[in-house]
């Protein structure tokens, strides 16, 4: 049985500071878990920030749950599609303070602790200044911001590049906990083939711009892929 589709992109253009960066890219990511690789430059983030609208297409539509991502309302469609940037941006102010200011701006209440304990944090890091983490616990900060929201969809743009083998399996698990437990659906960005063989349902290749596989499995869509068009 295939997933109820999450995400359909139609013929999706994009530039970025002038430069056409995708290239008509059509494909569909469905509900559970999905991975988009590539090489570096390929348009990998390009395509994931199109998702909670940090940009739009120069060409093409994007639906979200069948309805049009153009005519959606931005801050609500950020609230339930939350992105964790490929580079940490976090507020001055503690950790906790970090995690919090999202929630609380539509007036919503979270358990710091429960939150950094999910991204694989101990709930002491609460009280820490933030731009006194390493760039791997300021990864898992961001991921925990992103929880708090109670998302249902977490885009995730290379979340465990900055973390070394035994904290990246602990966010990997977390991820899939959550997909089990809460009914997440994950659209993640990642060079690491096995990460996303790991944690995808289905995998998108992109090259220079363009879709040059997508499979339901990463290795099977990795042999399969053809060689990209000119
Ligand atoms: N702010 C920007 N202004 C101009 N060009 C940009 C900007 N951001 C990205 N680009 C260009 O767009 C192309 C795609 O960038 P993108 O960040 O989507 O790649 P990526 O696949 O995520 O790469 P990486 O694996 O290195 O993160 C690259 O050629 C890059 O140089
Ligand atoms: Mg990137």
């Amino acid at each position: 049985m295939t997933s109820p589709v999450l995400f359909e992109l139609e013929r999706v253009s994009a530039t970025r500071g002038g430069r056409d960066v995708l290239r008509e890219v059509s494909l569909s990511l469905p509900e559970g878990s999905s991975c988009i690789a590539g090489d570096s430059g390929s348009g990998k983030s390009t395509l994931l920030r199109l998702l909670n609208r940090l940009a739009d297409p120069t060409a093409g539509t994007i639906a979200y749950g069948g309805r049009a991502l153009a005519t959606m309302d931005v801050l609500k469609l950020r609230r339930e599609v939350a992105l964790v940037p490929q580079l940490p941006a976090l507020l001055a102010g503690t950790v906790g303070e970090n995690v919090t200011f999202g929630p609380s701006l539509i007036g919503r209440e979270v358990e710091v602790g429960r939150a950094l304990e999910l991204a694989g944090l101990a709930a002491d890091f609460a009280g820490r200044e933030a731009e006194r983490l390493s760039v791997g616990e300021q990864q898992r900060v961001m991921l925990a911001r992103a929880l708090a929201l109670e998302p249902r969809v977490l885009l995730l743009d290379e979340p465990t590049s900055a973390l070394d083998a035994r904290a990246r399996d602990r966010v990997e698990e977390t991820l899939v906990d959550l997909r089990r437990r809460l009914g997440l659906s994950l659209v993640l960005v990642t060079h690491d083939l096995a990460q996303a063989e790991r944690l995808a349902d289905r995998v998108v290749h992109l090259d220079g711009g363009r879709v040059v596989a997508a499979g339901n499995e990463g290795r099977e869509s990795a042999r399969t892929a053809p060689a990209p068009t000119p």
